[in-house]
């Protein structure tokens, strides 16, 4: 039995205060015990975030890491200072940080790797470019991110990662994937991971991300192979988060 898993991505929103303001909504609500929510939250505001969420199951994440554990690497911000502030998840390979900070596969890999050696869960998105789907290669180019990307990463290990489907012309556009073709791609991942670490593919949790809202929630999170959702946009209005949530 997979727990479902909704995380807030924020992105580069929300000062301290706006945070602390976003995240007091969220607490002031019911919210479902059964699903697991998780706020990744800016660097800036982990430390506030933390204290807020403090007795209650709402779970604290990052966006991004660096792999190293310190030295010369300016601006960046590594999985010891995570540690520290008791991040427990973090994002690794969004498409934003693929397109606009040159991640790749290799820099993924190295940062999943070092995230699990310092007891932090990976959520690694994965997807394909609107080019990439018309050109009928969403499968290939997915499969490769995710064969690249967990490279040398044992079977013990690969159950703390969550995998985020995320196709590229689904975030932040309102173009939602049909919940059969999201499900459709959540499964394929899911037979990939079969193939590289055998029945273990059934714990692991496959998220969809792009344009997730509370109106198509429901019908996403009813797929057999779509445990959760990665969000942005509607993560941060408190209301709409619940509702997510609370699908
Ligand atoms: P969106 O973003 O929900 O605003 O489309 C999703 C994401 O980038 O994780």
């Amino acid at each position: 039995m997979r727990t479902p898993i909704i995380a807030g991505n924020w992105k580069m929103n929300n000062t301290i205060k706006d945070a602390l303001e976003l995240v007091n909504g969220i607490k002031s609500q019911e919210l479902n015990k059964d699903v697991e929510a998780v706020v990744c939250v800016p660097f800036t505001a982990i430390r506030d975030v933390k204290e807020a969420l403090d007795g209650t199951n709402i779970k604290l994440g990052a966006q991004n890491m660096h792999w190293e554990e310190n030295g010369a690497y300016t601006g960046e911000v590594s999985p010891l200072m995570l540690k520290e502030l008791e991040v427990e998840y973090c994002i690794i390979g969004h498409s934003e940080r693929r397109q606009y900070f040159n991640e790749t596969d290799d820099t993924v890999n190295k940062k999943i790797k070092s995230a699990l050696a310092h007891g932090i869960k990976p959520i690694v998105c994965v997807g394909e470019t609107l080019e990439e789907r018309e050109a009928q290669k969403a499968e290939e180019v997915v499969k490769n991110q995710v064969v690249k990307g967990f490279k040398d990463i044992s079977e013990e290990d690969i159950e703390n990662i969550v995998i985020a489907y995320e196709p590229i012309w689904a975030i932040g556009t309102g173009k939602t994937a049909s919940s059969d073709d999201a499900n459709a791609m959540c499964k394929f991942i899911r037979e990939t991971i079969g193939e590289l670490y055998g029945d273990i593919k059934e714990n692991i949790r496959i998220q969809y991300g792009g344009s997730v809202k509370p109106n198509n929630i429901k019908e996403l999170m009813e797929k057999s192979d779509i445990d959760g959702a990665l969000v942005g946009g509607a993560s941060l209005k408190s209301d709409d988060f619940v509702k997510l949530v609370n699908y």
